[in-house]
């Protein structure tokens, strides 16, 4: 199915509320990545929210709201903990896992008694969320194994004449998608790394972090998402880890089998020096995680654009923001890591 996207500026906010209560697809702007929305109880409009992205339907969805009083009417019940969460960090980038309504379609949680839920924190993604005044059931709004979008460019290079409209806020501010912890169990689990760190919800409730975080799971895992390659981009991606990261790439690069291909490198303002022969791109700088959070994606959709066959990554400390960046990071590189 071809479709016209139209391309909506802020002032177009009450198209796009119309359109998602005619049950269309819209990506808008979050704080974290750009959303591709649809009225989270109408089926038909979820289920073209995975054809528009080839999407597998076993992924679930995270449903978006404006104001707490939505609830009531996704989620069965609210355990305290998630209260606790809500109070802490909502609006925000975190999504709560809690146990489902009968009034959510099983199309959106791809069957899961659960469901994922967040309020974000952008002006225009609460404004339209408040004049659709649906929840609103929203995946990052790229083609399924593409690096998320962080520009209203980015959802078009992925899925113009796939979705009825986009409505371009700019470029987001995270970079990353938000954090998702598990509050239907305890203590809750850290599913997804994200804006809102582990530190930071270890502070205000009991929390371990689930191993999918760290590594492929073997088996099924508690958050679908997890199984799934990444952000991935045309290139191939190697992660380079430890102590002497500049040195290792340096030598890798060097190698014969690489000799014919086109190398660029993800490096951190502190290094670029270190990488005269090859293609760098900024990361930002090692003390700044928020700036090298927001580039990750953008990036890697400039090595196609720079049609890289190879790009080497610097790995970093799996701790605060470094652990949602090295989330990312591995499964873009389809965790092939190299110690340094
Ligand atoms: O920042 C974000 O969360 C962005 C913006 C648009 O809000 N959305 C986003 O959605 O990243 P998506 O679909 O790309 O990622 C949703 C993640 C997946 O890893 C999925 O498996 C997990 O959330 N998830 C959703 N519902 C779940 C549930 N009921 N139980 C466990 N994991 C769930
Ligand atoms: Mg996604």
């Amino acid at each position: 199915m071809v479709l016209e996207t139209k391309l909506l500026s802020p002032e177009e906010i009450n198209t796009a509320a119309i359109l998602l209560q005619q049950g269309e697809c819209v990506a808008f702007p979050t704080e974290t990545v750009y959303g591709l929305g649809a009225n989270a109880y109408n089926e038909t409009a979820i289920n073209n929210v995975f054809l528009a992205k080839d999407r597998p339907g076993d992924n679930p969805l995270i449903v978006h709201i404006y104001d707490r009083k939505q609830i009531a009417d996704l989620a069965a019940t609210v355990p305290p903990a998630a209260v606790t969460l809500m109070d802490a960090f909502w609006p925000g980038p975190l999504s709560l896992v809690l146990p489902k309504s009968s009034r959510v379609p099983l199309a959106v949680t791809a069957g899961l008694n659960t469901v994922a839920i967040r309020m974000p924190d952008h002006p225009l993604a609460l404004q339209l969320l408040e004049l659709a005044d649906l929840p609103i059931a929203a995946p990052s709004a790229n083609l399924s194994g593409r690096p998320s979008p962080t520009r209203a460019e980015h959802v078009y290079e992925d899925l113009n004449g796939r979705i009825a409209a986009i409505l371009d806020g700019g470029a987001t501010g995270w970079g990353v998608e938000s954090t998702v912890v598990d509050c239907t169990c305890e203590p809750l689990r850290l599913l997804r790394p994200g804006g809102i760190t582990f530190e930071q919800l270890e502070a205000v409730v009991p929390i371990t972090v689930d191993p999918g975080v760290y590594h492929m799971v073997e088996g099924v895992p508690r958050s679908p998402g997890m199984k799934y390659t990444h952000y991935s981009p045309q290139a191939d991606v190697i992660l380079v880890v430890g102590e002497q990261i500049p040195d290792k790439i340096l030598e890798l690069s060097q190698l014969d089998k690489y000799r014919d291909l086109k190398l660029g490198v993800l490096a951190t303002s502190e290094n670029l020096d270190a990488y005269a022969h090859l293609t760098v791109l900024d990361l930002g700088s090692r003390q700044d995680l928020k700036t090298v959070a927001s580039r990750i994606f953008h990036l890697l959709r400039q090595a196609d654009q720079l049609q890289l066959d190879l790009v080497f990554v610097e790995g970093f400390a799996e701790m605060e923001m470094g652990l949602a960046i090295m989330n990312r990071l591995k499964k873009a590189a389809g965790y092939r890591i190299v110690n340094s």
